[in-house]
C-alpha cells in the first residue's frame, strides 16, 4: 500500500507549475463524446480521476488516443452502449455526466448512481429535475439511472441549490435539445464556465456561463474541435496555503489569478504577503500568521474544496479562527488527524473552532478523502519530526504527481510502499 512519508520543517519556496483542472475536465471529456468527429483536449491532468473518466469513454466504444501525456483525442463515432458500467466509474462522483452527455446526444442514458468522496450526502435530485423538465423520463433501478427521452425539448429550470454538478449536466443535455432552456440559480464556477466554452467551441449556444442565468439555445448537433483546460484552481490554492503553513515562498505558475481570489483574500487577512502576476500568484508565508473567519460558499465564495488546506494553514497562527463549513456536512473528518499532531479544533455541527498552536509533531494520519489528505500532507511538511500519510489513493485522485512538485519546492518527502522503504527515508533523512 503506497503513503507518504515526510519529514516536516522545510519551508516550500520556488516555482510550481499547476495541471490542467480535473473538475473542468471531467465534464470536458463526457462533453467530448456528443460529437462524432474528433475532439482534441488538451491541459488534461495525469491523476486518477481522469484516467478512470478516459477507460469509461472506451469502454462504451469511443476511441481514445493519447497524444501525449497531457493531451487526448477522442472520436465517439463508434460508441455503442449508452449504457455506462464499470466498476471504476462507479467511484467517481463525475460519472453523472455522462447522463447529460449521453441523453443530449442519443436521448438515452444508463448510469450507475455516483461515489465518490464520502464528505456528506451528496443527493442528484436536481441534475434529475433539469433532465425531467427537458421531458426525459428518469427511472432509478439497481443503483442506476435510466434516462430516455423521445424528444428533448428545451425548458425553463430553477435550481433550488447552487449546484456545479446539475449546471453542467443540464447545460449539455440542452446544449443537443430542441430550442432555448433558460437555467436559472446556475453554479458560476470557473469549471462551469470551461465547460460551456468547450461546448460552445463544439457549436454549442450557450450564453451566460459564469453567471446565475445560463441561456442555452439547443442545436442539432456538434463538431470536432480543440481545447485546452483551464488550471486547476484548488491544486494552486493548495500550494498558496503549502508556502503558507510552512513560512514559505511559493509561485504557483499557470494559472488565473481571478480564479484564486479568495484564497489570496483570507491568505492576505492572516499576514501573508501575496502578489498577483498575469498567470501567477506568490504567496509569502509570515513567521507570525493572524487567525481569520471563513465560511465556504459556492464561488466566488471560498471553495469548500480548500476548507481542509485552509484549516490546517489557520491551526498554526495566532488566536482562534471559525471555519463554517456551508456545502458538504462531512468535510471535517480531518480534524482527529489534526489534533494527533498537536492541533487543537472544536467541531460543532458546521462549525469548526481553531485555537492556533505554535506548531504540530508529526504523527501516523489517515487520508480521509482526496482533500483532507492534500491537507494532511501540508501539516506533515509543517511538523515537526516524520508523518506518515496512508490512504493516498485519494490524493492521487485529484493532484498530479504532488510529492514531487513538493520535492521540487524544497520538501522533504516521498511515497513508498513499505515499512522498510519508509526506514531507509528516515535513515537518509535523520
Ligand atoms: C463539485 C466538485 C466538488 C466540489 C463541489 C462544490 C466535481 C466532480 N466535484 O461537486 O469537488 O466540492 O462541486 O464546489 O466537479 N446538491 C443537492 N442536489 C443536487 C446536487 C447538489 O442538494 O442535485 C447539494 C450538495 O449536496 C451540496 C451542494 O448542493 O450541498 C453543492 O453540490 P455540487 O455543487 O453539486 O457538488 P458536486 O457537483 O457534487
Amino acid at each position: 500500500m503506497n503513503r507518504y512519508i515526510m519529514k516536516g520543517g522545510n519551508p516550500l519556496v520556488g516555482e510550481v507549475q499547476i495541471s490542467g483542472a480535473k473538475n473542468a475536465a471531467l465534464g470536458i471529456l463526457a462533453a467530448s463524446i456528443m460529437t462524432d468527429e474528433n475532439v482534441v483536449i488538451e491541459n488534461l491532468p495525469d491523476v486518477r480521476d481522469i484516467n478512470v473518466m478516459l477507460e469509461a469513454i472506451q469502454e462504451i466504444g469511443a476511441n481514445v488516443e493519447r497524444l501525449d501525456r497531457h493531451t487526448v483525442q477522442i472520436n465517439a463515432s463508434s460508441i455503442h452502449a449508452v449504457s455506462v458500467d464499470d466498476e471504476y466509474i462507479r467511484r467517481i462522483r463525475a460519472s453523472y455526466y455522462f447522463i447529460g452527455a449521453l441523453l443530449g446526444k442519443y436521448k438515452s442514458a444508463e448510469v450507475p448512481l455516483p461515489g465518490g468522496c464520502n464528505i456528506g450526502s451528496r443527493p442528484i435530485d436536481q441534475h434529475l429535475k433539469g433532465f425531467r423538465a427537458l421531458g426525459a423520463r428518469i427511472e432509478i433501478e439497481r443503483g442506476a439511472v435510466l434516462a430516455h427521452a423521445i424528444d428533448l425539448v428545451g425548458g425553463h429550470i430553477y435550481l433550488d441549490v447552487v449546484s456545479v454538478g446539475a449546471t453542467i449536466n443540464i447545460m449539455m443535455a440542452a446544449a443537443l435539445a430542441e430550442g432555448q432552456t433558460i437555467l436559472e440559480n446556475a453554479a458560476k464556477e470557473p469549471h462551469v464556465v470551461d465547460v460551456a466554452n468547450f461546448l460552445n467551441s463544439m457549436g454549442a449556444n450557450i450564453k451566460g456561463a459564469g453567471t446565475d442565468i445560463i441561456r442555452i439555445r439547443g442545436v442539432r448537433r456538434f463538431h470536432g474541435t480543440e481545447y485546452s483546460i483551464i488550471p486547476d484552481q484548488i491544486e494552486a490554492g493548495t500550494f498558496m496555503c503549502g508556502a503558507a503553513v510552512t513560512r514559505g515562498d511559493v509561485t504557483v505558475k499557470n494559472v488565473i489569478p481571478k480564479h484564486l481570489e479568495a484564497i489570496s483574500a483570507k491568505l492576505l487577512e492572516i499576514g501573508c504577503e501575496v502578489i498577483e502576476g498575469d498567470d501567477e500568484v506568490r504567496v509569502v508565508g509570515r513567521p507570525r500568521q493572524r487567525s481569520t473567519n471563513i465560511k465556504t460558499l459556492p464561488y466566488p465564495g471560498f471553495p469548500t474544496d480548500m476548507q481542509p488546506q485552509m484549516a490546517v494553514t489557520l491551526a498554526l497562527t495566532e488566536g482562534t479562527s471559525m471555519i463554517t463549513e456551508s456545502i458538504f456536512e462531512n468535510r471535517f473528518k480531518y480534524v482527529d488527524e489534526l489534533t494527533r499532531m498537536g492541533g487543537c479544533i472544536k467541531v460543532e455541527g458546521n462549525v469548526a473552532v481553531i485555537d492556533g498552536v505554535k506548531g504540530f509533531t508529526g504523527a501516523q494520519l489517515e487520508s480521509p478523502d482526496l482533500r483532507a489528505g492534500a491537507a494532511l500532507v501540508l501539516a506533515g511538511l509543517a511538523a515537526e519530526g516524520y508523518t506518515v500519510v496512508d490512504e493516498i489513493g485519494y490524493i492521487q485522485r485529484g493532484y498530479e504527481c504532488f510529492e514531487e512538485k513538493l520535492q521540487r519546492l524544497g520538501a522533504s518527502i516521498e511515497m513508498v510502499d513499505s515499512e522498510k522503504k519508509a526506514n531507509k527515508f528516515r535513515l537518509k533523512t535523520g
